[in-house]
């Protein structure tokens, strides 16, 4: 079976119909088939490890945990390798998220531009903590993204958004929340 290649996962838009994290969303359920397929096509690769686990992504929406030990006999690596990976790079999944991904920056320049109050009233409208995922959206916190200059910010589904006030904020949550 051939497995297309994954789509980089940029967290730019790629037009402003359709978005890199709107194709990551529609995944497959965990097939064992499917996994040794991925691996099979992309294990004789340089480097190969890390193109593994984005295809893994990209058809299952994360890096299953059945994966781990055929990943790692693949590649001749241990478990704990692949394991220390996968938990290393934010953007790997354990589970699969949400149909809107939600990401709050809670670094320095935006906590020093009114964030916490912003993520405050984030929890509080989707009655869900950081770090959660509900069937619609997962709701998380990233450490800078590159907007300082117009903090605060977030992202909604790979695309960014700066000078966050509340209005702004309000939008995307109901935005999120579709
Ligand atoms: S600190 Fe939030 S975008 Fe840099």
């Amino acid at each position: 079976m051939l497995i297309p290649r994954p789509l980089f996962v940029s967290v730019y838009p790629l037009n402003s119909e359709r978005r890199c994290c709107d194709i990551i969303m529609n995944h497959d359920p965990w097939s064992t088939e499917t996994a040794a397929a991925i691996i099979a096509q992309e294990q004789h690769r340089d480097g190969a490890l890390l193109p593994i686990l984005h295809a893994l992504q990209a058809a299952f929406g994360c890096v299953p945990e059945p994966a781990i030990p055929m990943v790692a006999a693949a590649l001749n690596l241990s478990r704990a390798e692949v394991h220390g990976v996968v938990t290393f790079y934010h953007d790997f999944r354990r589970e699969p998220a949400g149909r809107h991904v939600l990401k709050l920056c809670r670094a320095e320049a935006c906590q020093a531009a009114g964030g916490e109050a912003l993520a405050a009233r984030a929890k509080a409208k989707l009655g869900m903590a950081i770090g959660e995922t509900t069937e619609r959206v997962t709701f998380e916190p990233v450490y800078c993204l590159g907007l300082c200059a117009t903090a605060p910010a977030a992202m909604l589904d790979g695309r960014v958004v700066g000078r966050l006030d509340e209005a702004r904020l309000d939008a995307l949550l109901l935005e999120a929340q579709r």
